[in-house]
């Protein structure tokens, strides 16, 4: 069954995968549990000493070639960078989700912090999209991931700015996989609710109803639903409460509920 899944995999997406954020948390794991199906990757990020380790790490684990990408994805020319490591080969899987979050009164964080977010967010991503998604289709296959929200399903008080960079990524998820998908490239917004990475450390999460997922976890759960789904959460969970918060509740209240328990974390 896994071998059938990995040729799968493998003849769709391969023979490279570009993970962005790889440096840490979900990123890290992507890039891990790409290997282990046996796609080569090009690893993007800020701290190269990391990208550097994971290299040696992957390469020694699994029989894949490895190539770093030290970039800052707000940088306005990042992608003649990462074109230099990337022109020769074939990227076949777009793994979009390197991602910064700002929490705490909208207003108190800079117009400059806010405009890197976007630059982060919103504007990399579509810069990616543009470039490596043509050359999907030229092909006739591939796959694309954006790591998305659960956020990016509601307005979230105190994560305002945040949770609406993610809401561009989950309709522009699904209008792409309709539009690709007759050119046989497949897109998913993964949505994680809490996960336990960098990100989350240094904020109190305890009055929320879900706990804190591990990112092996939310990694797997958009490498399965790749090519079968378009949107993906992981955990129960987080499930449960996207069933409530679309079929039983109210935009306004969702916000409302949300504005609450995010009040309690910073
Ligand atoms: N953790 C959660 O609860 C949660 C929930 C839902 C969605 N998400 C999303 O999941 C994605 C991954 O986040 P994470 O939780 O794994 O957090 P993380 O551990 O903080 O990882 C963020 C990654 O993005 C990279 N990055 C940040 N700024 C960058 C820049 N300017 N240029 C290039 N790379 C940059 C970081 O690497 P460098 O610092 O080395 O550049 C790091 O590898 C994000 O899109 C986040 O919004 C997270």
């Amino acid at each position: 069954m896994r071998t059938k899944f990995i040729q799968k995999f493998q003849q769709k997406y391969g023979p490279w995968a570009l993970v962005t954020g790889a440096s840490s948390g979900i990123g890290t794991e992507f890039a891990k549990q790409l290997a282990a199906t046996g796609l080569n990757l090009v690893l993007v990020a800020r701290r190269k000493d990391r990208l550097e380790k994971l290299k040696q790490n992957l390469e020694q684990n699994y029989n894949v070639k490895v190539r770093i990408a030290p970039v800052d994805l707000t940088d306005p020319d990042f992608i003649s960078r990462i074109r230099k490591v990337t022109d020769d080969i074939d990227v076949g899987l777009l793994v979009s989700n390197a991602g910064m979050m700002y929490i705490g009164h909208y207003l108190d964080n800079s117009l400059e912090n806010e405009m890197k977010m976007i630059d982060l967010n919103i504007k990399a991503p579509s810069i990616l999209t543009h470039h490596f998604g043509k050359k999907m289709t030229e092909r006739g296959k591939g796959g694309i991931i954006y790591t998305a929200s659960m956020l990016g399903f509601m307005g979230t008080p105190y994560a305002t700015a945040y949770a609406a960079t993610k809401a561009y990524e989950v309709a522009k998820a699904e209008g792409l996989a309709y539009e690709l998908k007759s050119k046989g490239v497949d897109v998913l917004a993964l949505n994680p609710g809490l996960t336990e990475t960098e990100m989350t450390a240094n904020y109190d999460f305890s009055a929320m109803p879900m706990k804190l997922m591990k990112p092996e976890k939310v990694a797997r759960t958009a490498l399965h639903c790749l090519g079968r789904r378009t949107l993906a959460t992981p955990g129960k969970m987080n499930n449960m409460m996207n069933f409530f918060a679309k079929h039983l509740m109210s935009r306004q209240m969702n916000t409302k509920m949300f504005g609450g328990f995010m009040k309690k974390t910073f």
